[in-house]
């Protein structure tokens, strides 16, 4: 460890912060979603997925308190634009809130993966929450990267060049990753500046 080095506190500390804040946006997404689609062949989908996630939230709200490490200073951001986003590709319909679900979890899915090396023998626990809250996103039926649903590669005009242009499907998947990386920055940014 060098001079300047998190400590493994501040480093699992900042692991769980920015764990929290990831669940925290993706709760409000699939809440986002089932505010415009709840009353569609979708919602009951939907619904399963805002549980998961409220599930996810509220053990990592458990460790942060267990551990006294504060939340995230940006959940407000993520409480209006996590919403947002989802309410606004979900009135592209279905197929858009899919492409929208499958580029975010893309990107929670790098990440928590990330986290997973880092951690190597350290926190066995959290390494098992993060490892179980991982395969949970591919599980569910029929919405997005969970399987069921056609995917990103069913999506017309996000699969193939020249095969048919759907304006829909890529703006709500161009948001979708707008959205997961922009998040990923602002981790980067909590944990520069240890919000
Ligand atoms: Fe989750």
């Amino acid at each position: 460890m060098l001079p300047g080095d998190p400590t493994p506190e501040q480093r699992v500390a900042r692991i769980l912060r920015v764990d929290h804040a990831g669940e925290y946006g993706a709760k409000r997404i699939y809440e986002g979603q089932l505010a415009v689609l709840g009353e569609t062949s979708a919602g009951p989908v939907i619904r399963e997925m805002v549980e998961g996630e409220r599930r996810h939230l509220a053990s990592f709200a458990e460790d942060l308190a267990h551990r006294e490490v504060r939340p995230t200073v940006l959940l407000p951001v993520w409480h209006v634009a996590g919403y947002a986003l989802a309410a606004a590709t979900a009135l592209l319909g279905r197929e858009g809130a899919m492409a929208c679900t499958e580029a975010v979890e893309e990107v929670i899915d790098g990440h928590y993966a990330r986290q997973e090396r880092a951690l190597g023998d350290d926190e066995p626990e959290l390494r098992e929450k993060i490892r179980e809250f991982r395969a949970g996103r591919t599980r569910a039926p029929g919405h997005g990267a969970r399987g069921g649903g056609r995917g990103r590669a069913g999506i017309p005009g996000a699969q193939a060049i020249g095969a048919g242009v759907d304006p829909p499907g890529d703006l709500a998947f161009g948001a979708g990753v707008m959205v997961g990386r922009g998040s990923k920055m602002q981790e980067q940014t909590v944990i520069s500046k240890g919000a």
